[in-house]
């Protein structure tokens, strides 16, 4: 018998979950004081209480992170890739001066909160996963200017369907002349709260304008494109996969992987800038990231220019296969040769 036919699962309707908030059980909690951060606690409450001088309130001193866990074909529980969100949460913590948190303690949260929250993990097959939202914020109360004494570190599962309706079916993108989401020396490759407070206007300009997605180009020039306001850039040309290099861009777990995956494919993988006008030579567009997944872009528009991708409402044959090559993987239904899948026993 596989292993999830004997687990009992929350009835929730799986198979058309929005990317939404559900509550689940438990969501795990962790004090920094005094230099040191305190042990787990699971708390069924799903509010929290914060002074109201606490810094992440008033100065956005809170980073977070996003990551997915899948049940797969033979029933494991697993998650993709931890330890790179553990890293770059350190990352953000280390820019905004949050203390660091453990790998360990990480791991460890992500553990035991997926296990109390076990049965709203998606069953396999239904296309829904459990995402985890990990943040951390400070909340030592200080009106002044500068870093909290006090921090918490939280995170919570939720499950979810696809980010945008109709999972892999292309979407069209508009891309911003007059928001900038990121300054080049700023926080944008970094996993804070303020960027997508910064990312609010403009997104909710393009969707006004029937838009789902919006691009974002380089402050400083406007020429060259950074990435979407949830995920990263990826365009096909020929036999190559590009992907723009920029340090104003959040360095994306699943772009990552999928240049691991398009290299097992044969393909040749380039990180450099993309200007504005090279989009016309690309055959195939997507973004990525792991609530996006790869959601095919057929479109992106900027100052009256179209530059379409793809065939029409269908996404092109390499975004297809690193489609289903990634979340095969991310089920277990294909090997997982990089070692990506992090179990969690249940
Ligand atoms: N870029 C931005 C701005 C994001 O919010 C995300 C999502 O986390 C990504 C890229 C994709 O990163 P990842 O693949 O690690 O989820
Ligand atoms: C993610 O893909 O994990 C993100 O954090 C993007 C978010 C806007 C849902």
């Amino acid at each position: 018998m596989n292993k999830s036919d004997t687990r009992q699962k929350a009835g929730l309707d799986w198979g058309n979950l929005p990317f939404g908030y559900v509550k689940t059980d438990y969501n795990i909690r962790y004090f920094y004081k005094d230099g040191s951060w305190s042990g787990g606690q699971l708390v069924g409450d799903e509010m929290i209480s914060l002074n109201i001088a606490a810094p992440c309130l008033h100065y956005g001193q809170e980073c977070f992170e996003g990551l997915k866990v899948f049940e797969t074909v033979d029933g494991r529980i697993v998650s993709f890739r931890p330890t790179e969100n553990a890293r770059r949460l350190n990352r953000s913590c280390e820019r905004i001066y949050i203390p660091r948190i453990p790998e360990q303690i990480f791991i460890e949260a992500l553990e035991k909160v997926v296990k109390a929250n076990a049965k709203y993990v998606p069953p396999f097959g239904t296309g829904a996963s459990m995402y985890i939202r990990p943040l951390a914020i400070g909340i030592g109360a200080r009106v002044g200017l500068g870093p909290a004494d006090e921090y918490a570190f939280i995170m919570f599962g939720t499950p979810v369907g696809p980010y945008y309706k109709g999972g892999f079916t292309p979407v069209k993108a508009l891309a911003l002349e007059d928001f900038d989401r990121a300054a080049p020396q700023g926080v944008g490759d970094c996993k804070v709260g303020g960027n997508y407070a910064a990312g609010l206007a403009g997104s909710q300009y393009a969707k006004k304008k029937g838009y789902p997605i919006v691009m974002y180009l380089d402050s400083a020039e406007k020429k060259y494109v950074d990435e979407f306001g949830t995920s990263n850039f990826i365009g096909i040309k020929g036999n190559t996969y590009v992907t723009p290099k920029s340090n104003s861009i959040l360095p994306s777990i699943t772009n990552d992987s999928l240049t691991i995956i398009a290299k097992d494919m044969g393909l040749k993988v380039e990180r450099r800038q993309i200007s504005i006008d090279e989009l016309g030579d690309f055959s195939e567009a997507g973004a990525v990231g792991t609530a996006a997944v790869i959601t095919p872009v057929n479109q992106v528009d900027y100052r009256g220019r179209s530059f379409t991708f793809g065939n029409g409402d269908q996404a092109g044959p390499v975004l297809t296969e690193l489609y289903n090559r990634l979340t095969k993987i991310q089920t277990g239904e294909m090997e997982d040769k990089h070692g990506w899948l992090h179990e969690i026993k249940i």
